[in-house]
């Protein structure tokens, strides 16, 4: 009860600096990614001071979740969108059963021109637009750091969200990844295959190319037993959805993510050309949950295949209709940004679901 009314204070206070910090930002044109960095900067402070102990929360026994052979403490997970160390490190000490790290790519890239993310209203919901167009520190720089052990201490889960611009890149960040990890020996690693790709310059990306993404599996399962989650976009339609289904069901320890941003233009949520610098982006937040729901409920009712459901969730009246839709995990990425304190909230109400 205690930590309750303790991770209710953090998350008013939390949101009270957050919007302050995003106020001082507001110059015109102005740019949500200046308040994350600001942000970020003063996080890292407070992970490396003893403060740290007050975003330190037990995860409630019986709420864990099991996908194949690995054991999420809380079903909630951080979705592919962050590489920052020490926010990765705080959602854990929140509650999250594991996370995902931000998508890597072969060669370091500055992703597209700011500004380039942005909080709107979409029908009348809070949401973010981005097209950061996956800027990434590279396929070396990532090996190099994967082994943090401030990151692999909690022993919970982590995932990789691999992507690349062909097969031949998508392998290249595999192989060398997946060489990193052997040598480790931490095993709770599975794979996330970034296959949506609302960001990139010509939109092409493997969900177009189900041959490809056969041969990119089975290349994996070549030398890896690690669990493989594909993550589709809300912009392929139920067929495509299921046709990757079944081309997961030819392989073992497959699951699917439901699923990543829906790209909107810039138009349709009234940016000007000078707070943003493409004509579109990726939605995300509450917007995209009506369609997460109809997809993990299409997905367990015509396939096998578990489902991880991302997109749109942001408190603990969502992860229960995923979870009774059939969701096994649920993925997090607008309010870990948002508000990250919900974490502990609704690992509280899960266990009193129960
Ligand atoms: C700023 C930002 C960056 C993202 N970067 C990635 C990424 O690198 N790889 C990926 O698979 N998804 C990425 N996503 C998508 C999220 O993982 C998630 O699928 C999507 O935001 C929907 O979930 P939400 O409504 O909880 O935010 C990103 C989302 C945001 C908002």
């Amino acid at each position: 009860m205690l930590s309750n009314t303790r991770a209710k204070i953090l998350s008013i206070d939390y949101r009270f600096i957050r919007r302050t910090i995003i106020n001082l930002c507001a110059r015109r044109p102005r740019d949500l990614e200046q308040a994350i960095i600001i942000g970020d900067r003063l996080n890292s402070g407070l992970m490396h001071s003893p403060l740290r102990n007050l975003f330190k929360f037990s995860i409630p026994k019986n709420i864990s979740a099991s996908l194949f052979d690995l054991e999420f403490p809380s079903p909630i997970i951080a979705a592919s969108f962050k590489d920052d160390i020490d926010a990765l490190f705080q959602w854990q000490l929140l509650g999250l059963g594991g996370i995902t790290y931000k998508t890597v790519l072969k060669t370091p890239s500055d992703g597209n021109k700011r500004p380039r993310i942005q909080e709107i209203q979409y029908n009348s919901h809070y949401g973010l637009i981005n097209s950061l167009g996956l800027p990434t520190k590279g396929l070396e720089h990532f090996v190099s750091n994967f082994d943090n052990k401030q990151i692999l201490s909690f022993n919970r889960p982590v995932g990789i969200s691999i992507g690349g611009n062909s097969l031949d890149e998508y392998l290249d960040v595999f192989n060398k990844i997946h060489l990193k990890v052997h040598s480790l020996d931490f095993k709770k690693v599975f794979y996330e295959i970034n296959i949506s790709c609302p960001n990139t310059q010509d939109g092409k990306c493997l969900s177009d190319n189900l041959e490809d993404l056969s041969s990119l599996i089975r290349a994996i399962r070549s030398v890896s037993s690690n669990i493989v989650i594909v993550k589709v976009s809300p912009d392929s339609n139920d067929e495509e959805v299921l046709n990757i289904c079944e081309l997961l069901s030819n392989f073992e320890k497959c699951a699917i993510n439901v699923g990543n941003t829906k790209y909107i233009s810039t138009q349709s949520v009234g940016l000007n050309a000078n707070e943003f610098s493409e004509e579109g982006g990726g939605l995300s937040g509450i917007a995209l949950f009506e369609n997460t729901l109809k997809r993990v409920e299409l997905v367990h009712n015509n396939s096998k295949i578990p489902i991880i459901a991302t997109g749109g969730i942001m408190d603990y009246n969502q992860v229960k209709a995923v979870q009774d839709k059939g969701a096994i995990l649920i993925g997090m990425a607008t309010q870990l940004v948002n508000d990250p304190f919900k974490i502990p909230q609704i690992n509280t109400k899960l266990s009193h679901a129960f």
